[in-house]
């Protein structure tokens, strides 16, 4: 019998970067220097770096050539306008602003349609969007299904919203909702895919009571492909049919291009509102530039437009979710515990299950990215104890039910042999895990204490 020949990465390389691997000795050392926060390394202390898939993406060569076709025209330059037309063909949105990345977006959208008092409801919001929801006064609120709060429930589609709680929700609050948002896929959940069931359901509550939805687009492609996957009905489409059949429930989008816009910078809020649009535009000159550059170069919105013809390749997500997907099968091998299903841009340790002895006081998943560190140079980053902050009311830790270190792997960066690597570091500290310590704070910062807290052992 022949054997079924596998498939490899859908390129070659042609330009690299050289990485080193240090010591045990000097990795202890750096990170006892950095005061136990992986975010106070250097880059170049790092084997692997997997802190995020955000804006560290390889760029194709046809993003490269694209890049030294930019017109920095302050106004009306031609890459604008390409990036305007690839938009409205992937997306079907009429207007498009850039914006410099995809926080921004969500500034001037909720800076517009937002006012002190009012609710949003999200299947989860991530952190720049619940901050930006919280600086306009507003209040974020999640409703996810129950199921994305269970570590080893194999539901396929754990993005979705509890469509009955958002409904319920409209029923009793509708006057202070201005909008109706959904985050694809859904990084805060374990990078969870929400199936096209549930957004054309979320779309169809937020038109009972007549509320705009939009879209957290940062990794629509991926999404995209789960439905391809696993939603029966869309076997036979491709993705930039499923992706056109996602955005056509929404009112408009935000999107961070340094995911699936295969770009290290950038970012554009979609509408289809032309009030909407102006609004959002005059703010725009104000944060971000005129709105044909959004605070950005014509070569980066040149190499946004073509990465986001480049991330719809099926044999690109294939490959890319596949190999997220082989580090998770790893991991499971290796009997290390892990969010399952695994989801689309990483793979997330359940640290609670990893590290049972460690209080969520005592930081778990922030003890975890330690020695993960110490023991192959890897760089993941805390979803957990650390990340949630204060209740601003009690002051006490909001502790997150799931408590996880986030191994996020960058696009198109680093090959399968990469992820052997970090499978079996991963399964070292668990063979020695009863003997890992947990982390007390030495400084801790009144907001966004993650980036800075410095730490000592337990
Ligand atoms: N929405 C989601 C779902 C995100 O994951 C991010 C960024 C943003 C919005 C904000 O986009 O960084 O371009 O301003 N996520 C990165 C991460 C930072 O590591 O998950 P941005």
């Amino acid at each position: 019998m022949p054997k079924p020949i596998p498939t490899a990465e859908p390129f070659r390389i042609k330009v690299v970067e050289p990485v080193k691997l240090t010591t045990r000795e000097e990795r202890a050392e750096k990170i006892a220097a950095a005061g136990f926060n992986l975010f106070g390394l250097k880059s170049t202390e790092v084997y692997i770096d997997l802190l995020t898939d955000s804006g560290t993406s390889a760029m194709s060569d046809n993003q490269w050539a694209g890049m030294m076709l930019g017109d920095e025209a302050y106004a009306g330059s031609k890459n604008y306008f390409n990036l305007e037309r690839t938009v409205q063909e992937i997306t079907g949105f009429r207007y498009m602003l850039p914006t410099h990345q995809g926080r921004a977006a969500e500034n001037l959208l909720l800076y517009v349609m937002l006012a002190p008092g009012q609710f949003v409801p999200n299947n989860m919001h991530f952190d720049t969007t619940k901050a930006h929801v919280l600086h306009k006064g507003g209040i974020p609120r999640d409703f996810v299904v129950p199921e994305a709060y269970d570590p080893t429930s194999q539901y396929p589609f754990k993005g979705d919203m509890d469509v009955a709680r958002l409904d319920a929700f409209l029923a009793e609050h509708a006057n202070d909702v201005p909008l109706v948002m959904l985050t694809v896929t859904c990084n805060s959940g374990g990078g969870q895919p929400v199936s096209l069931k549930n957004i054309r359901a979320v779309s169809e509550v937020a038109k009972k009571y007549g509320k705009p939805f939009f879209i957290d687009a940062c990794r629509f492609a991926e999404n995209a492909y789960f439905i391809k996957q696993r939603e029966p009905s869309y076997q036979a489409k491709t993705i930039a049919e499923i992706v056109a059949e996602m955005f056509s429930y929404a009112d408009g989008c935000t999107m961070s291009s340094k995911k699936d816009a295969l770009v290290n910078i950038g970012g554009f809020l979609a509408v289809n509102d032309h009030a909407l649009y102006q609004a959002a535009s005059g703010l725009g000159v104000l944060f971000e530039g005129f709105p044909t550059y959004g605070g950005l170069a014509g070569r980066d919105m040149e190499a946004m437009a073509r990465g986001l013809r480049e991330v719809l390749e099926e044999d690109y997500l294939a490959y890319r979710i596949g190999q997220v997907k082989y580090l998770g099968d790893k991991l499971l091998e290796y009997g290390v515990p892990i969010i399952e299903p695994v989801g689309g841009h990483a793979v997330y340790l359940d640290a609670k299950r990893f590290l049972p002895h460690i209080p969520q006081h005592h930081f778990p998943a922030q003890a975890l990215g330690v020695e993960l560190f110490v023991e192959g140079g890897v760089r993941g980053v805390e979803i957990g104890t650390n990340l949630a902050g204060r209740n601003p009311k009690t002051g006490e830790h909001d502790f997150p039910a799931l408590e996880m270190l986030r191994l996020t792997i960058p696009r198109r960066v680093y090959t399968n042999r990469h992820m052997d690597v970090i499978a079996v570091a991963c399964a070292n500290v668990y063979e020695r895990r009863a003997a890992v310590t947990g982390l007390r704070y030495t400084y801790e910062a009144p907001i966004l204490r993650h980036f800075t807290a410095r730490f000592e052992r337990t």
